[in-house]
């Protein structure tokens, strides 16, 4: 098993160029079984998660032609006039829970699906049951039997009004999906409204989809009886970026990230990391973020977009571990999502947990030791913590980080830092 070796006190300087969103892609690989005449994805990421989605998508008949661009992107064609295959099985979904969003489209294109529930996992219970609550309301005969969610609807999917109960990411992007080929119109009531669902909206609009409100809390669907073709360049990955920038603040340096309007995806991040002494300016394509000097202390609490992430939460408790004072970090998402605490104390930092806060009082110094991901974002946590450290810290389970970082020995040497893998 592959490990990463973190050499402590070092110093980012420099630039990274930051790949495709992973939750961007996976629901654009999700939706190419919408439509019969094919699509091309580019800044595709070269992550562990893609090739499971790519292995997925394969086993339904779907033909997948991948192309290198650079060693951060890739341009996938994809061919899906021949699906062979209604059923999501155990054995890819159990790997990755993200594969729960063939279920929309699967059912909205052929009436019929078969997909294994995906189980429980390190961050939380993680249940499903927004997903088809939605697609009964589209007029779906929804059904649990040997582990496996089976779906109909013969008479394919009606229009309706839907108001989730919870803000869901996937569960609004299977909707969505599903509505597009639905007879009629459909309204989405508080749905989530990341920069990743605008980024399916906008390729669904590209395929001839009938989608407007994306980005606020109500979407409207026209449903239309096929989509076509289309080419759609993947949105730039944010929490990629949010976590190259602390690892500027945190090792006291500089970086220049590259590739998005950062600054749009990242409002309450970067307000938060403003607070923490971090300062962002703006360059041509990107953004600009330095260090300066001391990490002063604040509260964090995790919310759906436009909150704080909580897909940064992991890393935001290394930069506060080393701040000099009291924070606190409240997860209102996933129920388990402190699994990197006992990791980070480990490495010398005080934290206590209380339900679903953090209480964090900063230390001056972390030291390097033996440590284990826990789960993907927690892993460059790790890395992060590893950064600033005294001494060297070496991080076991690294195919945690590969489900969703790529490239990041070369990412970090672009920025004066040496990160190792053996
Ligand atoms: N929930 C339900 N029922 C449902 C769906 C969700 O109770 O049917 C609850 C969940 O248990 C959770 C909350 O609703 O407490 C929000 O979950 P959501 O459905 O929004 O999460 P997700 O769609 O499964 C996506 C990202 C996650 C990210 C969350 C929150 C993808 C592929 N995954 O998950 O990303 O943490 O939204 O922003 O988009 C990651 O990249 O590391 C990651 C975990």
């Amino acid at each position: 098993m592959e490990k990463i070796k973190v050499y402590g006190r070092q110093k980012v300087n420099g630039s990274v160029q930051i790949s495709g969103a992973k939750n961007a892609a996976l629901p654009l690989f999700a939706a190419t079984l919408l439509s019969d005449n094919g699509m091309c994805l580019k800044n595709v990421p070269p992550l562990a998660d893609i090739e499971t989605m790519t292995e997925l998508l394969e086993k339904l008949g779907v033909v997948c032609i991948s192309k290198q661009n650079s060693i951060y992107d890739g341009i996938v064609k994809f061919k899906t006039d021949e699906i062979s295959s209604f059923t999501a099985p155990y054995e890819v979904v159990k790997k990755m829970r993200a594969s729960i969003l063939v279920l929309g489209p699967l059912l909205a294109r052929f009436g019929r699906c078969k997909v294994s529930l995906p189980g429980g996992c390190a961050i939380g219970v993680r249940p499903i049951d927004l997903h088809l609550k939605g697609l009964e309301a589209l007029g779906a005969k929804v059904e649990l039997k040997d582990g496996y969610v089976h779906a109909s609807a013969i008479d394919g999917l009606k229009g309706a009004t839907f108001e989730f109960p919870i803000v869901t990411v996937t569960g609004t992007e299977n909707i969505l999906m599903a509505a597009t080929l639905a007879d009629g119109s459909t309204i989405l009531k508080n749905a989530a409204r990341e920069p990743e669902i605008v980024d399916l909206a906008n390729c669904l609009n590209a395929m001839g989809a009938r989608i407007s409100g994306q980005g606020t809390s109500t979407i409207t669907i026209e449903g239309v009886t096929s989509l076509h073709y289309a080419e759609y360049s993947i949105l730039p990955d944010r929490i990629e970026a949010g976590t190259y920038a602390i690892a500027a603040g945190i090792t006291r340096g500089k970086v220049d990230l590259l590739g998005g309007n950062f600054r749009e995806l990242l409002p309450t991040f970067i307000e938060k990391m403003e607070e923490t002494g971090m300062k962002f300016t703006d360059i041509e394509n990107g953004l600009r973020v330095e260090s300066c000097g001391e990490i002063v202390p604040t509260n964090i609490s995790t919310e759906p977009f436009p909150g704080f992430p909580t897909d940064l939460q992991a890393q935001s408790m290394a930069l506060l571990a080393v701040a000099n004072g009291e924070s606190e970090i409240c997860e209102n998402i996933w129920e388990n999502r402190f699994m990197h605490v006992a990791e980070f104390m480990r490495m010398g930092a005080n934290i206590t947990i209380n339900g679903s806060y953090a209480h964090i009082v900063g230390v001056p110094t972390l030291k390097g030791a033996p440590v284990m991901a826990t789960d993907l974002r927690a892993s460059f946590g790790l890395v992060l913590a590893a950064l600033a450290a005294e001494g060297d810290t070496v991080i076991d389970r690294v195919y945690h980080l590969d489900r969703g970082y790529c490239c990041v020995t070369e990412k970090f040497a672009g920025c004066g830092v040496v990160v190792e893998r053996f």
